[in-house]
Parts: structure tokens; C-alpha cells; sequence
């Protein structure tokens, strides 16, 4: 065979391979409103930098008539590419090709990628659209499956993983989305559940639809699972493509520098009376956020789920940072569970991957309840505590109103190694709030007064005036500063800049024992 043959041939398999489960199947993908694997990844990366490994790999099982449909690539495109000039490494299921199932073979061309990603550090890129383990393999399909798991779970901390999900995820599946750092989910096109539908109707007798089940706004602002529910898949590839600004290749880099000439020095006069004056109206953290940041920088995440806590990255004078803020809007900004698994969540990641913590703080405390306290609040609560306390980055706190109780503690304080804690002149440092500490320590006072009503207001002000502000925690350094709301830029800006070459330690060990 001649050189000019052997290179037609070469074309003819390339083209074979481009084709996956025919161009019938692909019609019919199109038709659903989705976008082929490989449609997919060019949408994703820079224009012609994406190069493809494994076109040839196929299954290698002959059970169920599998001997005749060998088909190149055997439904998932793997490789390496670019996006914005950063490398990646992405995995793009075929659902056209056996719907996207998941073979032996399949797992391996994963797997390539994943310890490749591992070894030269940079993130992983998972596009999921399968039917699942491929029915016909059996027990291999599974160990691919846990081939996966064990790499997702060993690349935990190391590379930075994000999984979209364009189609289904079921059954065993989810669980490789479910450890890597961000997913996210589009609407009416993508849905994960660990049992669909039917197998739920068998069981439990409960009806319902797989949207309703695990479709996206189910698993972004219930069960917490998605990160990002999105509009189509051009919208969650933009959002993937936004969330790679934020964060580094690997562990041992830091996040890209991100200018965009918002003045460092600039003041914010509205930050002065953004605070209402009466403690209990509330008002949007966000606006706080959106003033302080770099100019149309803050780049929310889990925006759906548990909203009384915002968490998301933004840029303080170009460098990267994660944001936690309670929200005065909803539930008055109140610690719940789901608050507190979110916040953790989002701290572990932005520790891992050297990302400061910048924390806005205006919290009345834990919420009270039976619900609270059966599912849980303690042990989850703690996951926030603990998360905090572990993390070593850079950490600086605003107190803009309540600090009151256990949530003081846990807010990023001086005590769990907040690096710069700073106060509003509009904060309240305190075991509780006015009212309620009165109601307990003048408990009797009140009783016997001759109008508790009136006693009840002159004692909860003169607490107010005591001990509702943030001087009494300055007087112990508890925070090293009170500043102008107006100020809160400049100074956080000075803040990271002076911690930019903090080093902090935790003792040697294995791995801590977080309250799971
Ligand atoms: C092999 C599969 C497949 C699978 C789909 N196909 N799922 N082939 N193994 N798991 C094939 C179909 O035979 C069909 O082939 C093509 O993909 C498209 O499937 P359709 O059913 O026509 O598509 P659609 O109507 O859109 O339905 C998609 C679907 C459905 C909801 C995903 O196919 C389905 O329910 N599949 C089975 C899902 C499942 O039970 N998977 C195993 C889960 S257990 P043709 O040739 O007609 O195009 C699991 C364990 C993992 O995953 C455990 C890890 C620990």
C-alpha cells in the first residue's frame, strides 16, 4: 500500500470515527435540542487547539450481538485543548453511540485523560450524556465506573474537576459529578438520580416525572447537587468557561491575574447607609459585594440553594477570591444546615486550590427548630466551623451588623486564624441579640415591673448601647480595626496584598476527620 493509501485510509477512519452512532442518530440528538461530544468541546475550547486522543480505542466484548457494532472512539471523545490559552483536559460522552453508555473500554479512555490531567496539573472537563453502565459488558462497565470514582476522589484537591451534565446521569454515574468541585446542570435537557422514575413508582408509589426528580432547579436549589442550572448548553459552557477565570490549574499555582483597571483606591459613599438603622430590616449582601469588588467581577455560585448564605468568586484589584456572606434578605441571614454545608463546601474548595477567603458577615445566629436540630444542625454546623478553621489561605472578614452567639465563632473570627477581621461602625459583637439576652438576664425585672413593656424597651436599649456594637471586641483585638463602610475596598484590597505571601500550617496527619 502506497503512502497516499495508507493516509486515505487514516482519513477514511478519522471520518468514520467523527460520525459516531451515524448521522441518524446525531439528527436525533439534534432534534432534542442538544449538541453532539464533539460539538460540544468545540463550542467549549480555543478555535483548532483541541487534540483528540484514543479515535480508534473500541470495545472489546462480543456478548449481545456487541461483535458487530464496534464503533471508534466506543462513545466518549477524549483530550486535551485550550480554553482562553490554559490547558484542559476534557472527556465528551457520545449518546449517539450506544447512548453514551459507559463500557470498559470507554472508562480506560477516561481514565488516560484523568492521569494525564494528574500529571502535568490542570483541570479535568467532564461532559456527561449516558444511558449509563453498558448494559451488555456487564461487571466490567462497573469497574470502570469505580476506575473513575478512584481517580476523581484521588485528583480531589489536586486538579480542579468540573462535570456538566447534558443528558442523562443515573444510577452509579452520579457519583463521579457528585465528588468533583462544580456541576453544572442544563435545564429540561439533563437530569441525575441515583433511581429514575419507574424504579421509584415500584417502590415507594411516589409519581414523578425525571425533571421533577433530578432535573436541574430540583438539584440547584434542593438537594444542592448542581451548582449552576442553566439555560441551554451554550449558557453552561459560557458559565464553565467564566468559572475557569476564578481558579488555578492545580494546587500549586495560584489563580490567573484578572485586571480590568477598576481604581483600587475607589470609594463607595452608598456602602455608608446601605445598613438599615433599624437592626431588623433587611438589606441585600449582594449590593455590598458588587460595590466592593472589582467592577462586574463577582461571579455567583449556588445561587439557588441555601440563600441565606452567598457564596461565589469575584476580583479585588485583579486578584482572585472566594466570598461568604450571609444574607440579611433572606431568613434574616440566619446558620441552617443546608448554609452550612454549602459555605463549607465552597471554602474547602477555594482553601485547596489557594484562593483567599474574603467572609461578609451579618448573622443573628444558628437556626432554632425541631427540624434544625433532628436533621442535624450541630454536625453540619460544624462542618462550616471546621472548614473555616482549617483553612490556611489568606482569610479576611467584614462585620457589617450581627455577630452574634456561636455564629461569631464560626464567621471567619480572629479565633479560628481570620488574618484581618474588620467592623462596620454598624456592628453588633454579642453573646445575643438586645431583646433576647434581656429577656434572660432581666427575666424577674421584667416580670414585676410595673409595665414590662416599657421595661423590657428601656433595658433591651441600654443593652443595645452597651454591648450591641463593635467596640468591646476591639478593646480585646478581637477585630484590629473599625472602618468607614465607604473604605471597604481600599482597605480590603491593602488587606490581600499585605497576607499576598502568607504561609500558614496545619499539624501534620493523614487527613483530618471532618464532621461528615
Ligand atoms: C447500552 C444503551 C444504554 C445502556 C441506552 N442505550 N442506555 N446501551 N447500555 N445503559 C442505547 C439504547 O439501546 C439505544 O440504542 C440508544 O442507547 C439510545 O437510547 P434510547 O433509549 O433510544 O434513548 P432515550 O429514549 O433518549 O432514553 C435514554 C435513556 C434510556 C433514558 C438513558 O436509554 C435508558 O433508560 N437506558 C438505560 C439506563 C440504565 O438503566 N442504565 C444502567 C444504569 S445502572 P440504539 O441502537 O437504539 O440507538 C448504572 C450502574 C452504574 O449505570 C454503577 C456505577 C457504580
Amino acid at each position: 500500500m502506497s503512502l497516499e493509501e495508507k493516509l486515505n485510509r487514516l482519513e477514511k477512519m478519522r471520518a468514520e470515527a467523527k460520525l459516531g452512532g451515524g448521522q441518524k442518530r446525531i439528527d436525533k440528538q439534534h432534534a432534542k435540542g442538544k449538541l453532539t461530544a464533539r460539538e460540544r468541546i468545540e463550542l467549549l475550547v480555543d478555535p483548532n487547539s483541541f487534540e483528540e486522543f484514543d479515535m480508534f480505542v473500541t470495545h472489546r466484548s462480543s456478548d449481545f450481538g456487541l461483535a458487530k457494532q464496534r464503533i471508534l472512539g466506543d462513545g466518549v471523545v477524549t483530550g486535551c485543548g485550550e480554553i482562553n490559552g490554559r490547558q484542559v483536559f476534557i472527556f465528551s460522552q457520545d449518546f449517539t453511540v450506544f447512548g453514551g453508555s459507559l463500557s470498559e473500554a470507554h472508562a480506560e479512555k477516561i481514565c488516560k485523560i484523568m492521569d494525564m490531567a494528574m500529571k502535568v496539573g490542570a483541570p479535568v472537563i467532564g461532559l456527561n450524556d449516558s444511558g449509563g453502565a453498558r448494559i451488555q459488558e456487564g461487571v466490567v462497565s462497573l469497574g470502570g465506573y469505580a476506575d473513575i470514582f478512584l481517580r476523581n476522589t484521588l485528583a480531589s484537591g489536586v486538579v480542579p474537576q468540573i462535570s456538566v451534565i447534558l443528558g442523562p446521569c443515573a444510577g452509579g454515574a452520579v457519583y463521579s459529578p457528585a465528588i468533583t468541585d462544580f456541576t453544572l446542570m442544563v435545564k429540561g435537557s439533563s437530569y441525575m438520580f441515583v433511581t429514575g422514575p419507574n424504579v421509584v413508582k415500584t417502590v415507594t408509589h411516589e409519581v414523578v416525572t425525571s425533571e421533577e426528580l433530578g432535573g436541574a432547579m430540583v438539584h440547584s436549589s434542593q438537594s444542592g447537587v448542581s451548582h449552576f442550572a442553566c439555560e441551554n448548553e451554550a449558557d453552561a459552557i459560557s458559565k464553565l468557561k467564566h468559572l475557569l477565570r476564578y481558579i488555578p490549574q492545580n494546587n500549586l499555582e495560584d489563580p490567573p491575574f484578572v485586571d480590568n483597571n477598576d481604581s483600587l483606591k475607589r470609594e463607595d459613599e452608598e456602602l455608608n447607609s446601605i445598613v438599615p438603622e433599624n437592626p431588623n430590616q433587611p438589606y441585600d449582601i449582594k449590593d455590598v459585594i458588587k460595590r466592593v469588588v472589582d467592577k462586574g467581577s463577582f461571579f455567583e455560585v449556588h445561587e439557588e440553594f441555601a440563600q441565606n448564605i452567598v457564596v461565589g468568586f469575584a476580583h479585588l484589584g485583579g486578584r482572585s477570591i472566594g466570598i461568604i456572606a450571609n444574607q440579611p434578605a433572606v431568613l434574616a441571614g440566619v446558620l441552617d444546615i443546608n448554609s452550612s454545608i454549602k459555605g463549607a463546601r465552597f471554602i474547602r474548595f477555594c482553601d485547596a486550590f489557594n484562593i483567599p477567603l474574603l467572609t461578609f458577615e451579618d448573622v443573628p445566629g444558628f437556626l432554632p427548630g425541631v427540624d434544625q436540630e433532628h436533621g442535624g444542625i450541630i454536625k453540619n454546623g460544624a462542618k462550616l466551623l471546621y472548614a473555616y478553621c482549617e483553612a490556611t489561605v489568606p482569610k479576611v472578614t467584614i462585620i457589617t451588623r450581627k455577630a452574634y452567639g456561636g455564629a461569631y465563632d464560626v464567621m471567619n473570627s480572629k479565633h479560628v486564624r481570620g488574618d484581618m477581621n474588620y467592623a462596620w461602625p454598624t456592628a453588633e459583637i454579642a453573646v445575643m441579640g438586645p431583646k433576647g439576652a434581656v429577656e434572660i438576664i432581666f427575666k424577674k425585672d421584667i416580670a414585676d415591673a410595673q409595665d414590662p413593656e416599657a421595661e423590657l424597651k428601656k433595658l433591651t436599649d441600654d443593652y443595645r448601647e452597651k454591648f450591641a456594637n463593635p467596640y468591646i471586641a476591639a478593646s480585646r483585638g478581637y477585630v484590629d480595626d473599625i472602618i468607614e463602610p465607604k473604605t471597604t475596598r481600599p482597605r480590603l484590597i491593602r488587606a490581600f496584598g499585605m497576607l499576598e505571601t502568607k504561609k500558614d500550617t496545619n499539624p501534620p496527619k493523614k487527613h483530618g476527620n471532618i464532621p461528615l
